[in-house]
């Protein structure tokens, strides 16, 4: 064999080796039975997925799922038409290494310490579920879960969805099987029926708050669960405590904050956050359910009203 024939063989084996471990997306979503969410990738309108520069995780329903949120629909999320699904939702650009999830380490107790979770920005950018600061997308919450078992992500309306199996690779990421479709983001009055906040909800749109939280690009809302939330104040008493429950910025994700951050609210008062074995507080309140993604930013339900102003501490 001359040199140059062996050259030439070793490049063929090279390129047909690489072939055939690097699997396109479509390749890879149809051996692994994912058949109906490769169609959906198929439709033109999701040529920016398919084509995206980078890696991606892309969240991948099963086709089991996708058949019973089509049959039936839920409480939550609205019975799904696969010509009119938003997959940049389920897309999330990656940089970091490829397979693996990342665990938080615990700073405490294991036993106590609750397992971390991470934010990650997706492709979504579409204006009817997206009113974020310029360049920043919608985003989800991967919650990781005890040792051995796989995490949840959170999404709209306080929806959770369930990682089903080990992550797939393919030529330009992981596919990240899931048990449903991510509910999209809605307005925070649409959200707030859903975590169980009526009352303020109710206080909001009494005092005309509500049109401002709304509209508001890039909040972070603390909103106090129903028993929490005072008994009969003055509007003008409740529409400055909620003022004070109003992060304004860039969405705070539970992920995201550290012992002793501050953040600056609508009223002008900073929050603080306290970080004790897993457990998360700003501005004196327990998270008791965190990290609901509405089309502004992010909420979080509290155990009780936090940073009261003067006028309440005296008075109740
Ligand atoms: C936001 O979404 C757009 C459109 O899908 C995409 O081109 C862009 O890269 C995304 N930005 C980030 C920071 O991921
Ligand atoms: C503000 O939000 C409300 C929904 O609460 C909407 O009806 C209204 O059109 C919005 N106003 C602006 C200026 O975007």
């Amino acid at each position: 064999m001359t040199a140059q024939k062996t050259i030439q063989l070793f490049l063929f084996l090279f390129i047909f080796t690489i072939g055939s471990f690097a699997q396109s997306l479509l390749d890879v979503l149809r051996k692994e039975g994912f058949t109906q969410w490769a169609a959906v990738l198929e439709s033109p309108r999701n040529a920016g997925i398919l084509n995206f520069p980078g890696n991606l995780i892309l969240f991948a329903p099963t086709n089991a799922a996708l058949a019973r949120q089509q049959l039936s629909g839920n409480a939550i999320q609205r019975r799904l038409d696969l010509n009119d699904l938003r997959a940049e939702f389920l897309a999330v650009p990656s940089s970091g290494t490829i397979g693996s999830f990342k665990r938080s380490s615990p700073t405490c107790n294991p036993d106590i310490a609750g397992p971390g979770s991470e934010d990650l920005m997706t492709l979504l950018s579409d204006p009817t579920f997206v009113n974020l600061p310029l360049g920043q997308n919608a985003s989800i919450v991967q919650k990781n879960m005890p040792k051995g078992t796989l995490p949840i992500v959170l999404t709209g309306l306080g929806d959770a969805v369930r990682v089903i199996a080990e992550d797939i690779p393919f030529d330009k990421g992981v596919i990240r099987p899931i048990s449903g479709w991510f509910t999209l983001p809605q307005l925070l009055s649409e959200t707030l029926p859903f975590l169980g906040a009526d009352n303020v909800l109710g206080v909001l749109e009494r005092t005309g708050l509500i049109d401002d939280f709304d509209n508001r690009t890039g909040i972070t809302f603390l909103a106090p669960e129903d028993q929490a939330f005072p008994p009969n104040l003055a509007d003008d008493v409740l529409a400055d405590i909620l003022r004070r429950h109003l992060i304004v910025g860039l969405p705070t994700f539970t992920s995201d904050i550290n012992h002793g951050d501050t953040f600056r609210t609508l009223a002008g008062t900073t929050v603080t956050v306290t970080i004790t074995c897993g457990e998360v507080s700003i501005g004196g309140a327990r998270i008791l359910s965190g990290d609901t993604i509405i089309k502004n930013g992010v909420v979080h339900i509290i155990d009780s009203v936090s940073n009261r102003p003067v006028p309440w501490n005296r008075g109740m």
